[in-house]
């Protein structure tokens, strides 16, 4: 009798557990407005493999949290905000929409595209966390930024977190300007087949699918306030920025935004970066390939100036560097050889390797360590592998090593082979101006 009570407990006890487990957080699903969180994806140990230290690594970081770029104020949450400080609708009674009664904007016109305290803080702490990860290291003698206010000040608060109040680290500040061709952190810049833009047209026909619903049943809750699909992509957005201007936003809550609607505010991104900068993209591989292959010959070089090279940079390039490496390819293993059917612009694609949320998030960080090895089964030697924001990634290509290592011979020819299918940034770019290279040259010593 008192066992199979106890036993009713226990399995009462589980199933609850079970019913209520479901858990979703909406700041895992913002795309690019992301604030900085480590996906592990794929769920592997960041720790360096059995046998093996970090001898090198290279990272390339994109800037921290910022308080919306122009264009997502513009497009999107400006109008948004403007209708709602004019409207004469009776928030109180919007059910969960009710917070717009007393609710203000974070953003000004004057924080735009700048970083946030919370941004400030978190680039600081990669930089402390960079600093522990490789505790053998010298400080770095450099550290490289393109020059945008949001790169510098990323790049500034890291230097203060790795250096510990140490004064050997300098910021060396990258031209943006387009005719550097490759030789830059922001070479799309210089691609005119490259377009701020692209990815806007595909993107734009899977919003409409998923907003036009949620307008319904916001138009219900708020009789009078006339939402259009772009509010809806401005109020989401304003979940991320608020919150890494104030540390929350109403805006998160699943009673406004349920977790159906973030996954498909999410997959709408994820289609714009497929095709703004992703394996939609002709020149992506292009475009990010010259930061691997400095990478790697300054890691793979006999004699390198630094342990530890650090780049800040856009949200542009991470993902093309992410494609010259043939990371995140839905692809992969499939044997199919179409990308754009991969993520279909109707409905969409949950099994995608390509999740922008994990690719490009603030401070999002793509690393290429060098290891020295002796394990088990393994030659003793120098290895490489490839890890972002923490997770350590397979290379299609690369798999002879430890882990997700391989041997340096191996990442060399890798890397030959990427560049032969990426093609020349120049030849694939065709720039207008006469004076375009195919490398980039910041890490050489004479720079
Ligand atoms: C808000 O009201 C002002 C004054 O009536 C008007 O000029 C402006 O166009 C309105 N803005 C929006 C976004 O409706
Ligand atoms: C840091 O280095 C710069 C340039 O080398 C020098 O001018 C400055 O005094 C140094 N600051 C400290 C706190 O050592
Ligand atoms: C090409 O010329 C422009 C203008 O003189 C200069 O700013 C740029 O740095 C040059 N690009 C390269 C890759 O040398
Ligand atoms: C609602 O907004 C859309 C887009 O701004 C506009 O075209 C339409 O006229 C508005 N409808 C009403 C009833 O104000
Ligand atoms: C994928 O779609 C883009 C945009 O429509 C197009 O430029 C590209 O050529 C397509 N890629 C392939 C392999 O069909
Ligand atoms: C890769 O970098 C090396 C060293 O800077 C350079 O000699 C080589 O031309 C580059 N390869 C390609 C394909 O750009
Ligand atoms: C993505 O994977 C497919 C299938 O393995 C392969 O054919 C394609 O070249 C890969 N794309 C890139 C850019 O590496
Ligand atoms: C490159 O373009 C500049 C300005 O358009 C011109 O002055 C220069 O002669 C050109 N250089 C070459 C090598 O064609």
């Amino acid at each position: 009798m008192l066992r199979s009570l106890a036993l009713s407990i226990a399995l009462a006890k589980a199933a609850s557990a079970v019913s209520s487990s479901y858990n979703f957080d909406p700041l895992q699903h913002l795309a690019g407005i992301a604030p900085y969180f480590e996906p592990s994806d794929p769920p592997l140990d960041p720790s360096p493999p059995q046998g093996c230290h970090v001898t090198r690594a290279s990272y390339l970081i994109r800037h921290a949290a910022i308080y919306a770029n122009d264009f997502d104020f513009e497009e999107y949450i400006e109008p948004f905000t403007d209708k709602l400080k004019n409207s004469t609708t009776d928030w109180g009674r919007a059910g969960p929409l009710s917070f717009l009664k007393s609710w203000q904007t974070p953003i000004e016109d004057e924080d735009l595209e700048e970083l946030t305290h919370i941004g400030e803080l978190e680039s600081y702490t990669l930089g402390a966390t960079v600093r522990m990860r490789y505790p053998t290291f010298k400080a770095p003698g450099k550290v490289w930024t393109s020059t945008a206010e949001r790169t510098e000040k990323s790049a500034q608060s890291f230097i203060s977190g790795l250096a510990f109040g140490s004064n050997d680290t300098q910021k060396v500040s990258v031209p943006e300007s387009e005719a550097e061709g490759a030789d830059s952190l922001t070479p799309y810049k210089g691609c005119p087949k490259y377009s701020s833009s692209g990815g806007s047209e595909q993107s734009s026909q899977y919003k409409d699918i998923y907003t036009n619903p949620i307008i319904e049943r916001f138009r219900n809750l708020a009789p009078g306030f006339n939402f259009t699909n772009d509010d809806i992509v401005g109020m989401q957005q304003l979940c991320g920025y608020e919150t890494v201007i104030r540390g929350s936003s109403p805006f998160c809550d699943l009673d406004v935004f349920s977790a159906n609607d973030w996954l498909n505010f999410e997959y709408m991104n994820d289609v714009q970066y497929f095709f703004n900068a992703g394996y939609g993209l002709d020149v992506s591989a292009a475009v990010g390939f010259p930061w691997v292959n400095a990478t790697v010959s300054t890691l793979l070089a006999d004699e390198a100036e630094q342990d530890l090279y650090v780049s800040f940079t856009h949200r542009e390039l991470p993902p093309m560097v992410i494609v010259a490496l043939g990371l995140f390819n839905n692809s992969a293993f499939t044997g199919a050889n179409d990308p754009n059917a991969t993520m279909p612009l109707t409905t969409q694609n949950y099994n995608r390797a390509w999740k922008s949320s994990h690719i490009l998030p603030f401070l999002s960080n793509i690393a290429i360590e060098k290891l020295s090895c002796d394990s088990y089964g393994f030659d003793a030697g120098n290895y490489v592998r490839v890890l972002v924001n923490q997770s350590p990634q397979y290379v299609p290509g690369c798999a002879n090593g430890p882990g997700e290592s391989c041997s340096s011979d191996q990442f060399q020819e890798l890397v030959q082979k990427r560049g032969e299918l990426a093609g020349g940034f120049t030849e694939k770019c065709e720039p207008d101006y006469n004076n375009s290279t195919d490398v980039l040259t910041i890490f050489n010593s004479s720079s």
